[in-house]
């Protein structure tokens, strides 16, 4: 049985196996992870850190590749759509 990490996606406690990206926690919560500029929701297009779609904040800091970070015990997601 693997490990499992317990975090929060939008005040939403979702639990992964570890070594799951954010992004793959923001899934089981919402597909919008953050709006463009034109106020269109978006979410992960390239699931390797190009294209900057699935940008969240993570602990307060914001701009976070989803695809990229690593979830982690504890951690406080927020989307932007
Ligand atoms: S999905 Fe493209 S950078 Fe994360």
């Amino acid at each position: 049985m693997s490990a499992r990490i317990r975090l929060t996606v939008n005040g939403h406690p979702v639990e992964v196996p570890a070594g799951a990206s954010v992004a793959v926690a923001v899934a089981h919560v919402t597909l919008r992870f953050r709006r463009s500029v034109s106020d269109t929701p978006r979410a992960p297009l390239c699931g390797m850190g190009v294209c900057f779609e699935c940008r969240v904040q993570v602990d307060g800091v914001a701009h976070v590749r989803a695809c990229m970070t690593p979830a982690s015990e504890g951690m406080q997601v927020v989307t932007d759509a």
